[in-house]
């Protein structure tokens, strides 16, 4: 078989662990070509490629990005997007096509699929939003990294007596807000899935300061947002081709109220891309491993329209239909570990 591989979306610790599994699995287990399109649906729109190979796939596992480049194009943004994705195929003389992505990449290789094309699909992402399977690759990263952070914050903010607000990624999922929260024993964690009363997170940390506790951490996920009829002054970002803004600056907000409203002294610190840089966890490149051996083997199989996913400790496959299907967004459960620590 030949088989193009693409990955699209933002970025994340992972990626390269996939390929090369993909690449090793579909060379040495059935014998197939495999090529890479460049900077994800833009490499196929414009039949931008290169050959993958077991050489050229050497080394890669543990270095963060992608080999193959990404980005944020959507072919259904074009009038000629999926003529062109056709054209690609069929010059290519492709079997089928892997693409690793998020909510977005894998919206449109559910579409094409609907559209009579073999995609099948590798979920990734640090957001960990996809509704379909327990996790996604990359998370494990990000969450590692805003832990570490906060911790080190922890240290700065006793020494100066200081609020500092942590802001992280996670687009309108609170899943690294909450876990890096959870595990770096945040003050106050405030999620997309939960708006926020500015009044109550000032009043959990002047309880701090009465329980003799000078220093908070409150970490902000980037799409937390305050609840109605509060007046705080917000930035709007612009869209993407996904319809998505850019969040950030939750954070900068927090600062100014928290630190007017109670007069503590408060900083923030943005954490933003470094959460979806360097090298994988150990956890991630096997999860992202998994992922690729079983799209590896989805293709052998003449499995199109499906994903790879893990359900408990199996990596089983969904329809890309299901797993674009809904996003996982925090739950009241999951946030009320948080809040036994709050204040
Ligand atoms: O989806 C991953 C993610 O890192 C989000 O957490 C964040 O909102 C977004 O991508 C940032 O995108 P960009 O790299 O395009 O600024």
């Amino acid at each position: 078989m030949r088989i193009g591989l693409l990955t699209g979306g933002g970025d994340c610790p992972g990626l390269n662990a996939v390929i090369r599994a993909v690449v090793r699995k579909g060379i040495d287990g059935h014998g197939d070509a495999l090529i890479g399109f460049r900077d994800g649906w833009r490499g196929v729109l414009e039949d931008s490629f290169m050959e993958l190979t077991i050489e050229s796939t050497r080394g890669i596992l543990p270095r963060g990005g992608t080999i193959l480049g990404s980005s944020r194009t959507n072919p259904y943004k074009r009038d000629d997007g999926v003529e062109r994705v056709r054209a690609t195929f069929a010059g290519q003389n492709l079997d089928g096509l892997i693409a690793i992505g998020g909510e977005d990449t894998l919206g449109v290789a559910n579409r094409l699929n609907e559209d009579g094309l073999h995609v099948i699909g590798v979920p990734k992402t640090i957001d960990n939003d996809l509704g379909a399977t327990d996790v996604t690759f990359g998370f494990d990263t990000a969450l590692q990294v805003a832990t570490e952070a906060i911790d080190r914050l922890h240290t700065t903010a006793e020494s100066h007596n200081r609020i500092l607000v942590v802001e992280v990624m996670g687009r309108t999922a609170g899943w690294i807000a909450l876990h890096s929260g959870i595990a770096g024993g945040a003050d106050v964690i405030l999620i997309p899935e939960i708006p926020f009363d500015i009044d109550e997170v000032c009043r959990l940390i002047r309880r701090r300061h009465e329980r003799g506790r000078y220093f908070s951490i409150v970490v902000a996920a980037e799409g937390a947002v305050p609840k109605e009829g509060t007046t705080m002054t917000l930035a709007a970002g612009e869209m993407d081709e996904f319809g998505h803004p850019r969040l950030g600056g939750i954070g900068y907000a927090l600062e100014r109220e928290i630190e007017q409203r109670t007069g503590f002294e408060t900083r923030v610190t943005v954490l933003g891309h470094v959460q979806r840089g360097g090298s994988p966890t150990a956890r991630d490149r096997i999860l992202a491993t998994r992922f690729g051996l079983k799209a590896a083997e989805l293709a052998q199989m003449g499995q199109f329209g499906q994903m790879a996913a893990l359900r408990g400790d199996d990596v089983i496959a969904v329809s890309l239909e299901e797993a674009t299907a809904h996003l996982k967004t925090v739950t009241p459960e999951w946030y009320a570990v948080a809040q036994a620590f709050f204040g």
